[in-house]
């Protein structure tokens, strides 16, 4: 008997795939280069990896406010925030097979696709995805729109809608969970880069004479709290900061948490989340106040002014803001590659068990019938998923024999199946199997409900001290 995580990411592709958690979009027509759709049990695992997220930030504490904006903004917004200008990807050209790479993933200066040397000059490439609104000519400029490449600017420019409504004083954070797009040169690895993906951002204003670089530790801290809580492995997470030279035209710091997405290789590590200091650029830059050296407003457009008046200190100021972002995505596939583990049985088969926290288990308990075609056990089993049902997620399945359907359930997370037998008719109980050790135990029908919720009790994030 032995355990074993996900050996790389294409082990999990094809469990994914197999078990409907990710399948290749449009692959009737061939797919689309890097496009996934998440199948029924992977909008589950999505849906609760978003929720633990939502609950941790917005429910748990309390100086976070959530809000959902719009993915097309005003063109304006991308140009002020600095998007319009800088947000391109340095590309280049083989000159022997005319493959198009981004220059800064070209290692020995050779072609991934060739092998040869033969570079055009490097150009930018602007990542947004760019959209036209209305019915309007082709050629028509003004029809111009982007498909948002972050959610934060949707934060931004509500910063002070939510401060006024909700009555915020500083610090307080905004939190946002959606969708957003680049025109990435070259995506690829699964669900790890694509051009349409999802984001979890959240926007803590500070005060400008806070200190910055303690708040970036201390979210840094709470997200591998939040991880942790996910069953990510501390092992398999690693603290890049961030050289000047990389940083965000916005950035004065940061620090990415980095996860070991390809343990077969010698750099095992890839971006999982980034937590920035954006100093006051952003709400600043949409601020029709604010003036340059020459004492001319910086932005001509804005009829708004984003700062904030703090009561006690008597001064106006435009807040900096630490903003911890992180992909769903990316947070799904860390999470499936820690839970993967494999067993062998007493017969020397081979079986994995998606050992996912139960918090995040696409389903929670399965009900199975030992026997399909004696209606009793059947209707009984039937009335345990119905009456489990509200209070958690429950599916009934009577499509294999109990071995196989252990199995399956093991390859996919849940955390218990409960099997219905001839003796159940008698007792008024049911067997109860760990996914993890397989232990069975005999519950009663009438404590089941309890039994199980308490053990499924979701994990809180235990709190850090209060921010300064
Ligand atoms: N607002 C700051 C921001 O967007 P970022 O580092 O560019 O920062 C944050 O993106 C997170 O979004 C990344 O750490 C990653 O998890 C996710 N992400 C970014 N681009 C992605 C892509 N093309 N595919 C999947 N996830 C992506």
């Amino acid at each position: 008997m032995y355990f074993v995580a996900a050996p790389n990411i294409d082990t999990i592709v094809s469990l994914a795939k197999r078990r409907g958690f990710v399948f290749p979009s449009s692959e009737v027509y061939g797919g689309l280069g890097s496009a996934w759709d998440y199948g029924p049990l992977g909008v589950e695992l999505c849906n609760n990896v978003k929720q633990s997220w939502w609950r941790w930030l917005v429910y748990e504490r309390d100086d976070i406010e959530g809000i959902d904006s719009s993915i097309i903004l005003n063109r304006l917004v991308w140009k002020y925030s600095g998007h319009e200008a800088t947000f391109n990807d340095s590309l280049v050209d083989c000159r022997k097979c005319k493959g198009r790479f981004r220059a800064d993933k070209i290692t020995d200066n050779k072609c991934p696709s060739c092998g040869a040397s033969d570079w055009t000059e490097a150009r930018p490439f602007n990542t947004m995805l760019q959209t036209k609104l209305g019915a309007v000519a082709d050629d028509d400029p003004t029809a111009l729109a982007y498909l948002r490449p972050e959610t934060a600017q949707g934060i931004f420019i509500n910063f002070l809608n939510v401060q006024t409504a909700m009555r915020r004083k500083l610090p307080f954070g905004i939190a946002q969970v959606g969708k957003s797009f680049r025109n990435e040169v070259t995506p690829g690895n699964f669900i790890l880069r694509t051009r349409e993906f999802e984001q979890m951002e959240m926007e803590y204003f500070v005060s400008p004479s806070a200190e910055h670089s303690k708040l970036v530790d201390y979210w840094v801290e709470q997200y591998l709290e939040w991880f942790g809580s996910l069953g990510i492995t501390r092992e398999n997470l690693y603290l890049y900061e961030v050289p000047g030279e990389e940083l965000a035209h916005y950035s004065k710091r940061t620090v990415d948490i980095m996860y070991r997405y390809f343990p077969e290789r010698e750099k095992p590590w890839e971006e999982l989340m980034g937590i920035a200091w954006r100093t006051d650029f952003d709400l600043s830059t949409h601020s029709k106040n604010r003036l340059d050296v020459d004492g001319k407003r910086v932005n001509p457009d804005s009829t708004e002014d984003l700062s904030y008046f703090d009561e006690p200190t008597k001064q106006r100021f435009y807040p900096h803001v630490i903003e911890p972002a992180a992909g769903v995505n990316r947070t799904v596939l860390a999470v499936m590659m820690d839970a993967y583990s494999e067993r062998t049985t007493d017969k020397g088969e081979t079986r994995v068990i998606l050992k996912l926290s139960p918090q995040l288990a696409p389903i929670k308990a399965a009900i199975l019938p030992l026997a399909k075609n004696k209606p009793e056990i059947v209707g009984m089993a039937k009335a345990i998923k119905r009456s489990l049902q509200p209070l958690l997620r429950a599916v009934y399945d009577d499509t294999g024999g109990i071995g196989k359907l252990y199995a399956r359930q093991d390859e996919i997370g849940t955390p218990f199946c409960i099997t219905v037998d001839h003796q159940s008719l008698e007792d008024e109980a049911v067997t109860v199997r760990d996914r993890d050790t397989w232990e069975q135990e005999r519950i009663k029908v009438t404590d089941l409900a309890e039994h199980l919720q308490k053990r499924l009790k979701p994990y809180t994030t235990p709190s850090l001290p209060e921010p300064i």
